[in-house]
């Protein structure tokens, strides 16, 4: 029924397929069909989007015989936390540069900064203004690892966001188009650094699927993400020869969601994640997934019209709630 694709390498690291699960009570409550593309159960602590982009990218840095990776992130990093975690599952080393206010005070270990650092990661602690330029300090980082050690290192881009880390949301598109069919879903899903994107609008061009892709930011605008995205999606194209290239306005995103920036949650986005929990027993997080189901869920308030089913991918996160329990707590 779909076209074959021809993927290139990956490991096995994730559950799938994930399931795709209807979200009864809050479908009757909106008088609509709505979905839940579980891709925070593609693991338990490797859990959420990274782990299926891991699959590819990981299995490259092996295949170039690499010792060890670093890749980059907020201080609670979810990428990071996937990283590393799956570098010790391969007996690779993981070398991460994480954000943070002051290097000098770094954040006590917790939530996804525990786990990384409980999987032997290293940790670099940099300013935000030195994040502007992280792609030249992880070159660096390699470089000086090298020099200490003997060992190259490979250097994964922030979020696992490039042409090869899409691939793995081509094969979600793939998954979703045996359980969905051809029908005019709508897809809903956050934009951190647009691989995610990248990989279904690639996957739905290249299985020539009917669904409405649509994007909900959550770290920055729309035109820089459409930027963004489009380059990924070039990219892949040159490589693999693919028809998958977009047009950057042409990519359907939604602003006015980030809210008060990343990271930092207004209350109604936090309401909205209890609510889910309340109503279906899913748990969403406050940095990705709380900001764009709030998003959703405000566009249909505000009577947007969306083909059904509308399924949201859950990308995982669950380990940056704790970061912002207290506020939590305050509405329960
Ligand atoms: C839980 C979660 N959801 C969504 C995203 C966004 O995905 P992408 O970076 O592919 O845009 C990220 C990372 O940025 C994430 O950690």
């Amino acid at each position: 029924m779909f076209n074959e694709l021809d993927f290139p390498p990956s490991i096995d690291l994730a559950r799938l397929p994930t399931p795709l699960e209807p979200l009864e009570r809050l479908s009757e409550r909106l008088g609509l069909q709505l979905l839940c593309k579980r891709d925070d159960l593609t693991g338990t602590t490797l859990t959420g989007n990274k782990v299926r982009k891991l699959e590819f990218l990981l299995a490259a840095s092996l295949d170039a015989g690499f010792a060890g990776v670093i890749t980059c992130g907020g201080e609670q990093s979810n990428h990071a936390r996937a990283t590393a975690l799956a570098c010790a599952r391969l007996g690779l080393d993981a070398h991460l540069l994480l954000r943070t206010a002051d290097p000098a005070q770094p954040p006590a270990a917790s939530g996804n900064l525990l786990l990384g650092r409980l999987a032997g990661a290293s940790v670099e602690w940099i300013t935000a203004e030195q994040y502007r330029e992280r792609d030249a300090l992880m070159a660096a980082a390699a470089e000086r690892l090298q020099q200490q050690s003997g060992d190259r290192y490979d250097v994964i881009p922030e979020g696992g966001s490039n042409a090869l880390g899409a691939w793995g949301y081509v094969r979600c598109a793939q998954e979703l188009a045996h359980q969905l069919g051809r029908v005019a879903a709508t897809v809903v899903y956050p934009v951190g650094s647009g691989g995610t994107a990248a990989g279904l609008i690639a996957g739905c061009r290249l299985l020539d699927l009917p669904y409405r892709l649509v994007g909900v930011c959550v770290s920055d605008d729309r035109r820089s993400f459409q930027q963004r995205i489009a380059a990924i999606l070039r990219r892949f194209a040159e490589r693999w020869r693919l028809n998958v290239a977009s047009d950057a306005e042409d990519i359907e995103l939604w602003d006015g969601y980030v809210g008060l920036g990343y990271a930092r949650s207004r209350r109604e986005e936090l309401a909205c994640i209890a609510d889910l929990a309340q109503t279906e027993g899913l748990v969403l997080d406050p940095v990705y997934t709380g900001k764009a189901m709030f998003g959703l869920l405000s566009e249909l308030a505000a009577g947007r019209l969306l083909g059904e089913p509308i399924v949201f991918v859950h990308t995982g996160g669950v380990f940056g709630l704790e970061a912002q329990a207290r506020q939590i707590e305050a509405l329960l």
